[in-house]
């Protein structure tokens, strides 16, 4: 009984509420239909208003960013259309925020990124730039995107893109960053600074060009513990300098795919999971001691012949003595020798006189 009551009581405020709410939605509708029609779904575009997607694909000739995205949209994909550069303040919509919080942009043929690209857009959750062909990315690129929890740039990052990613990454606000992806970007290390900006759980880095991962990156990655690396489909030249990553990859569990990390190179271990190499394999102090062994054994074999030589030019007099005596040795014998011919001879012509 009380309930009821007390709900009757309640609901003479909320109905007045309810008709205050009323007449202000169609005060702010009045005010705002002159400047735009928030909710038409761009020309080029489909739009399903029920889950807040926008779709752009490329017909009718359009192949540029769409002219006013609806305020509604909280997943705008746009793909296969010729982008080529993210101007600043790309995805504003005359300078007003919007509240969308995944934006996909693969395979647009995007090559720039300018300053402030994604400005208004505080609380977009995941941002994928996977298969365009960025060139420049400013420093500036990702300002803004506070709420960003997942980047994804596979297949996308030319080498000079890449090397400007680790500033692009610096920007501050990216703290909430969770899941990074950079498969297929040619890599040789981990393009960013520093790892403790964010609060990265995952770090792909498939199908790049790692031969190893140095000192710096592997303390970095210690530093870290939650962040979890995926490297598969890498080179990695398997000798000794492989000992840090070595142990971190059979250490640390921070590699979630750590049985297909193999070697490419040398030849020899070509095919091998890194962590089913022996410890000697990856030991610099018994690769050196060997190399040290053999510079060794030529140091003592040169000295072996330099004493040689040496006992050679000292003993000179002696060799020349020696071989003077050598030579008047054989001309006694010659001599000897002839002198027994004579004699021998002698008796012969006499028979053949006779
Ligand atoms: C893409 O746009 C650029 C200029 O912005 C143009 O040169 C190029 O031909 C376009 N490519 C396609 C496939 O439309
Ligand atoms: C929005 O932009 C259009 C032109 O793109 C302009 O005519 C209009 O005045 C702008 N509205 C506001 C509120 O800035
Ligand atoms: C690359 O990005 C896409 C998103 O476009 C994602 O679904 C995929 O898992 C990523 N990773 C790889 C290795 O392709
Ligand atoms: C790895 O990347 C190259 C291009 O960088 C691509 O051609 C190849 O298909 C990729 N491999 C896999 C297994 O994704
Ligand atoms: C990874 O290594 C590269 C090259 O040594 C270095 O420039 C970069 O700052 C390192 N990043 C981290 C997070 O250790
Ligand atoms: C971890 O790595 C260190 C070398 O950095 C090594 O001495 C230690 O034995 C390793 N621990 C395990 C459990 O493999």
């Amino acid at each position: 009984m009380r309930i009821t009551r007390s709900a009757e009581h309640l609901s003479v405020p909320l109905s007045v509420w309810s008709l205050l709410r009323l007449h202000c939605v169609a005060l702010l509708c009045l005010m705002s239909l002159p400047v735009r029609t928030d909710d038409a779904c761009p020309s080029s575009c489909s739009c399903a208003r029920d889950s807040g997607t926008v779709t752009c694909l490329p017909d009718g000739g359009h192949t540029d960013l769409p002219a006013d995205v609806p305020t509604w949209t909280s997943t705008l994909i746009l793909k296969g259309r010729n982008i080529s550069t993210l101007p600043q303040g790309a995805f504003t919509v005359n300078g007003t925020e919007l509240g969308m919080t995944t934006l996909s942009l693969s395979y647009n043929g995007i090559h720039t990124i300018e300053p402030y690209a994604f400005l208004g857009l505080s609380r977009l959750h995941l941002l994928d730039l996977s298969h365009n062909h960025l060139e420049t990315i400013s420093s500036r690129a990702f300002h803004g995107l506070l709420e960003l929890r997942s980047l994804f740039l596979n297949y996308s990052l030319s080498a000079d893109a890449a090397a400007q990613l680790s500033g692009a990454l610096s920007a501050p606000g990216l703290r909430n960053l969770h899941r990074l992806e950079l498969a297929g970007n040619q890599l040789k290390f981990i393009p960013m600074e520093r790892l403790d900006l964010y609060n990265l759980h995952a770090l792909v880095l498939i199908n790049n060009s790692m031969e190893n991962i140095g000192s710096e990156n592997i303390s970095s990655l210690y530093q870290q513990r939650r962040i979890r690396v995926y490297l598969a489909l890498n080179p990695f030249r398997c000798n000794c300098e492989l000992e840090m990553f070595y142990y971190w990859l059979k250490n640390s569990s921070q590699c979630q795919d750590a049985e297909r990390v193999i070697c490419r190179e040398p030849e020899a271990r070509r095919g091998i999971p890194v962590e089913k190499l022996r410890e000697e394999d990856v030991d610099c102090m018994n690769e050196n001691l060997e190399a040290v062994s053999y510079v060794f054994l030529g140091i003592v074999l040169a000295l072996i012949g330099v004493v040689f030589l040496m006992v050679l030019y000292l003993n000179r007099g002696g060799i020349k003595r020696w071989l003077n005596n050598i030579r008047e040795a054989c001309r006694d014998q010659m001599e000897v020798y002839h002198y027994r011919y004579e004699q021998d001879s002698d008796p012969r012509l006499a028979n053949v006189a006779v």
